[in-house]
């Protein structure tokens, strides 16, 4: 009797992510675990997960392009009596020719937690992107997530940024008067600061997920064309107080989700000029649906709050060591 229950009772496991058979569970797994903090943009990721599944020709597709694409094709799942209940996802960037991958959808079902699945399956994560030859691990959490958290730091993980999403409708009915700042269009001759100011708040060490588009950017004849052709679209503006630049906000439009804000501001003083430039583009921008900012978080909140916008969601992006043996910790 002993013998047959243990036969029919299966081995709880972990096993690698099968593109072609998984995908749907994991959807659904990944809804179900993240229902408190999913947002409109949380539901497409999960829709495109859940169409991704259905579409026999992406499934073939993604069979060879795991290690290749940006998209969560690889990772692993964490079987109990033939079930999913656990998942990880593996994403690969690349940034000068340096890999990087992400950790994703780390998600337990709610019945099976604190027996270190989570912790299993990460570190199962972190073991196959140093397999894959990783010159860097990283993931990202929301600040609201203490659990997390620990999971990551006791993993060796480690902060590197804490940056936070606003988000703003545009308006005509908002003041720009009375803070003493003019708003103007961006000259060739703002381009220089506004490099310097860029590069200190959209930090290199994030580019890989979240590159600049310099180009976009820049003053010149080349860069005209190239946004022409292209067919970006931009718009800047400058801050000016008794004639010294405090800082500029470039908008480029985006389809699908909230059109993105980039500002660069002066390090010391540039917070009132930052809330007028923001004003300015919610006054300018009537046309588009939504605005966002991704911005350092806990700088000049209240100066981006005093121009209407709302905070979304701050992730800490955290970082491991692609080099370090990993320490089995189960
Ligand atoms: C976060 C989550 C993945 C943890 O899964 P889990 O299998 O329960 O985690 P583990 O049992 O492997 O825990 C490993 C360590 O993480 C930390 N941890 C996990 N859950 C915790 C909790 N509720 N409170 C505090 N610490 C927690 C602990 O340090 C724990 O070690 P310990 O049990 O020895 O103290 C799970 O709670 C979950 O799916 N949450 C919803 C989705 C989510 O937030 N995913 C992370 C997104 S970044």
């Amino acid at each position: 009797m002993t013998a047959i229950t243990t036969t029919m009772l299966k081995v709880p496991q972990l096993r690698p992510l099968n593109i072609l058979t998984d995908l749907l569970t994991v959807a659904n797994l990944v809804e179900a675990c993240f229902a408190d903090s999913l947002d409109a943009e949380g539901h497409r990721y999960i829709q495109q997960m859940r169409r991704a599944g259905k579409d026999s020709h992406f499934l073939r597709w993604a069979t060879t392009a795991m290690d290749t694409v940006s998209m969560p094709l690889s990772g692993y799942v964490w079987e109990e009596n033939g079930e999913v209940v656990g998942n990880v996802s593996l994403i690969p960037f690349k940034c000068e020719r340096k890999k990087i991958y992400l950790i994703a959808n780390v998600a337990v079902r709610s019945d099976y937690r604190r027996q270190g699945i989570a912790r299993t399956l990460t570190a199962s994560a972190m073991q196959l992107a140093r397999q894959r030859g990783a010159g860097a691990i990283w993931l990202h959490t929301r600040d609201d997530n203490p659990a997390a958290l620990a999971l990551y730091t006791g993993l060796g993980f480690r902060e590197r940024a804490r940056r936070t999403t606003w988000l703003a409708k545009p308006t005509r009915n908002i003041s720009l008067n009375g803070s003493g700042i003019t708003v103007t269009a961006r000259q060739a001759r703002d381009w220089p600061q506004q490099e310097m100011w860029l590069q200190r708040l959209y930090p290199e060490e994030l580019a890989w997920y979240q590159p600049i588009t310099w180009l976009s950017f820049r003053p010149g004849l080349g860069p005209s064309l190239y946004r022409f052709f292209m067919d970006f679209e931009t718009r800047q503006w400058a801050a000016w107080s008794n004639g010294r630049l405090l800082g500029v906000l470039a908008w480029q439009p985006a389809s699908g989700h909230a059109d993105r804000l980039w500002a660069a501001t002066a390090p010391e003083d540039g917070a009132s000029a930052l809330t007028a430039l923001l004003c300015h583009a919610r006054r300018a921008l009537t046309w588009r649906p939504n605005l966002a900012l991704d911005f350092p978080a806990n700088q000049v909140d209240e100066a981006i709050h005093s121009a209407g916008f709302q905070p979304r969601r701050t992730l800490i992006w955290m970082q491991a060591d692609a080099t370090a043996a990993l320490d089995e910790r189960r």
